[in-house]
């Protein structure tokens, strides 16, 4: 079966979809045949989809399909690694994401009104026993809100990833293109660290 990989947060505006995004196009720079469930109504992803140019990853929106069914369809065109996309705010989703991922990772950002919503979903993934992680995004290089964060974070009982994703134009701008960080800026600080966020999960999190 492909691994299933799900990004979720409560909190909106985390940057879920950018790094659903960016970690699927880490995997398909890593050799791994990649592609995306976006079950958010919003279609972020899918629209995203929509404005680039290479086909892959397949993007395919959950609407009024099950996850079970679509994960079967992406395995019956060759898929590898599934990334679910997910809405804010819907926690049924968010369980059922859980239920369906083989592995989690919990997107916020280093502030006080983004850190209190990290506990629902932490509660969810360690009550699953499902392998997870918190990815901080959108955070500033070197500034104090950073390492009060990762001292608020140790209260879940999960790891935080070493690497945080800083605060770059280039999601964004890649946004637009319908590209990642990484495609549009290969050797950029964006590409080093979704590569080091990547070594992390498949050693740190995947493994435990
Ligand atoms: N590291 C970053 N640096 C700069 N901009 C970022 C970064 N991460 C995300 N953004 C921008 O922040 C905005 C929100 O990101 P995104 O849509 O990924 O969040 P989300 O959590 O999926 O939102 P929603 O809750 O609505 O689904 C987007 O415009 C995105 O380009
Ligand atoms: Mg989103």
């Amino acid at each position: 079966m492909p691994f299933v990989l799900g990004v979720v947060s409560r909190k909106g505006g985390v940057g879920k979809s950018t790094f659903a995004r960016a970690i699927a196009i880490q995997a398909l720079i890593e050799g791994k045949k990649a592609a995306i469930i976006d079950a958010d109504p919003q279609a972020t992803s899918f629209k995203w989809s929509r404005r680039r140019k290479e086909k892959a990853p397949a993007v395919v929106q959950l609407a009024d399909r099950t996850l079970a069914d679509l994960v079967a369809e992406l395995k019956g065109r060759g898929a590898e690694f599934i990334v679910i996309d997910t809405p804010p705010h819907d926690q049924p989703i968010i369980n059922i994401t859980a239920e369906a991922s083989d592995a989690a990772l919990i997107v916020t950002q280093p502030y006080p009104d983004d850190l209190q919503e990290v506990g629902v979903p932490a509660a969810i993934l360690h009550a699953l026993g499902k392998p997870a992680g918190i990815i901080l995004n959108n955070t500033p290089p070197r500034a104090h809100a950073l390492t009060m964060a990762r001292a608020a974070l140790t209260a879940f009982p999960m790891a935080t990833c070493p690497t945080a994703i800083t605060h770059l134009m280039s999601h964004p701008y890649a946004s637009a293109e319908g590209q990642t960080a990484q495609e549009r800026e290969p050797k950029g600080k964006a590409a080093t660290e979704l590569a080091e966020i990547w070594t992390w999960f498949n050693s740190s999190i995947i493994v435990s």
